[in-house]
C-alpha cells in the first residue's frame, strides 16, 4: 500500500491534498482563516460566477441575534437590508434604502409597534405590504408610498432560525422550510456554531455532495462513498455510508443529507454518536458566501462517556469544510465541465439545480447539463 493509500484509511489523518494551506494554522489561527476576506480575489465574471442567486428559504440570523423592537442592518443577495423584530415578536425585513431621501433603515432605524421607522425623518413601514404607513410630521402621505414601494421579504422563523424567502423577481414562496424535531426537544444540546465566509458560490458548494470522487482526494475518505440518492420536487437527499476515522479507528457511519431548495440544508450523522447538522449556507453576494454550521446532539451524549467523540465529530465535519473553503474560495464555475466515470451524478444534479434559477419567462437557465 503507498503513503498516500495508508494516509486516506484515516479521514483525521494529514496529508490530504489542501493540508499544506492547512497544517501551519494554529486554531486561532484557523478560526480567523475561516471568516477573513481572502487576498486577490478574481472579479465574479472571470470566475463565471455571476449566474444569479438561486431562489428559497434562507437563513439570516439565530433566533437569539434579534431581540424583540431590535433593528439591524445586513447583507445577502447582494441587497442591503433592515431586519427588525416587532413588538408582537414576528421578524421582518425590508431592502434597507428609505424611499423618502436613501437612508440605511439598518443603521439606526428604530420600531415602532410593529412599523419599522426611518432614521432620517421618521418615515414608518410596514414588513407586511413595503408600504409607508406613517410620516408623523406630515398632513398627508405621498400616494407613491401608501401601496407597496420597496421590497419585503416573507420570512419565517423555525429551528431557533429566522428565514427570509428570496425570489429574484419578488414572487411569493413556491415552499416552506421543514421544522426540525431535534431543535425544539429538550434532550438535545444547544446548537455549537462554527463560522465561515466562503467566497465562491452556492452551486458549488451544494454539488460538492454529489462529487463523489473528491471525498478520497481533500477529504481522506478510506473509499469513495456509496450513496443512495432521492431527487424530489423541491426536496433531494442522499444517504452515504462511509468509513469514520475515529480515536479508536475506523468505524461504518452513516450520513443522511437532505435539503429542502438550495438555502435549507441538514445532515443526520449516524454511527458513532448521533449529530444533526444544521447547514447554513446564504449567499451575500455572488461570490460570497456566509456558511454557518450549527450542531446539535443528545445531551446525554455530550455530557456522558460519548463527550469527546461527539466534540471530536464536530470538529472533523467542520475540517472538512476547511478542506473545501480551500477549493472553493478560488474555484472557477465551469458551465460545461469534463466528467469522467467515477465522478459521481454532477450531470443530474445540475439539471436538478437549474429549477432554482428564473430568467424571467420561468425558464431554468442551466438545462445545458454536463457532457
Ligand atoms: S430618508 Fe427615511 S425618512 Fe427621510
Ligand atoms: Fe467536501
Amino acid at each position: 500500500m503507498s503513503d498516500n493509500m495508508t494516509a486516506a484509511t484515516d479521514a483525521r489523518t494529514a496529508p490530504v491534498a489542501v493540508w499544506q494551506v492547512l497544517e501551519k494554522l494554529s486554531k486561532e489561527e484557523l478560526i480567523e482563516w475561516r471568516v477573513k476576506p481572502i487576498a486577490n480575489k478574481l472579479s465574479v465574471q472571470e470566475r463565471n460566477l455571476d449566474i444569479g442567486f438561486p431562489f428559497g428559504w434562507y437563513p439570516v440570523l439565530l433566533s437569539t441575534e434579534l431581540a424583540v423592537s431590535e433593528v439591524k442592518p445586513l447583507r445577502y443577495f447582494a441587497r442591503e437590508l433592515a431586519i427588525w423584530r416587532g413588538e408582537d415578536g414576528k421578524p421582518r425585513m425590508l431592502d434597507a434604502f428609505c424611499r423618502h431621501l436613501g437612508a440605511h433603515m439598518g443603521h439606526g432605524g428604530k420600531v415602532y409597534g410593529n412599523l419599522l421607522e426611518c432614521p432620517f425623518h421618521a418615515w414608518r413601514y410596514s414588513g407586511e405590504e413595503g408600504s409607508v404607513k406613517e410620516i408623523p410630521y406630515s398632513k398627508s402621505i405621498p400616494p407613491r408610498v401608501t401601496r407597496k414601494c420597496t421590497r419585503n421579504y416573507p420570512m419565517r422563523e423555525m429551528n431557533g432560525l429566522i428565514w427570509m424567502w428570496y425570489h429574484p423577481e419578488d414572487i411569493e414562496p413556491l415552499y416552506e422550510p421543514v421544522k426540525l424535531p431535534e431543535c425544539s426537544d429538550p434532550e438535545w444540546s444547544d446548537y455549537d456554531i462554527c463560522e465561515w465566509n466562503i467566497y465562491g458560490s452556492l452551486q458549488n458548494m451544494a454539488e460538492n455532495g454529489v462529487d463523489t470522487a473528491h471525498f478520497r482526494y481533500i477529504h481522506g475518505t478510506a473509499d469513495v462513498p456509496e450513496a443512495e440518492l432521492h431527487w424530489g420536487e423541491y426536496d433531494r437527499s442522499g444517504i452515504v455510508r462511509a468509513k469514520m476515522g475515529t480515536p479508536k479507528g475506523v468505524v461504518d457511519g452513516m450520513i443522511t443529507s437532505k435539503s429542502q431548495g438550495p438555502g435549507q440544508n441538514w445532515v443526520r450523522f449516524t454511527g458513532i454518536c448521533e449529530t444533526l447538522l444544521i447547514a447554513c449556507i446564504t449567499p451575500v453576494d455572488e461570490d460570497h458566501i456566509h456558511a454557518r454550521y450549527l450542531y446539535t446532539q443528545p445531551k446525554a451524549q455530550v455530557e456522558g462517556k460519548m463527550a469527546r467523540v461527539a466534540k471530536a465529530i464536530i470538529a472533523d465535519v467542520n475540517k472538512q469544510l476547511d478542506q473545501d473553503k480551500v477549493v472553493w474560495d478560488r474555484q472557477q464555475y465551469q458551465p460545461k465541465p469534463v466528467i469522467c466515470n467515477g465522478d459521481g451524478p454532477i450531470a443530474q444534479f445540475r439539471i436538478f439545480y437549474s429549477k432554482y434559477y428564473a430568467d424571467g419567462d420561468g425558464k431554468p437557465r442551466h438545462l445545458q447539463a454536463a457532457t
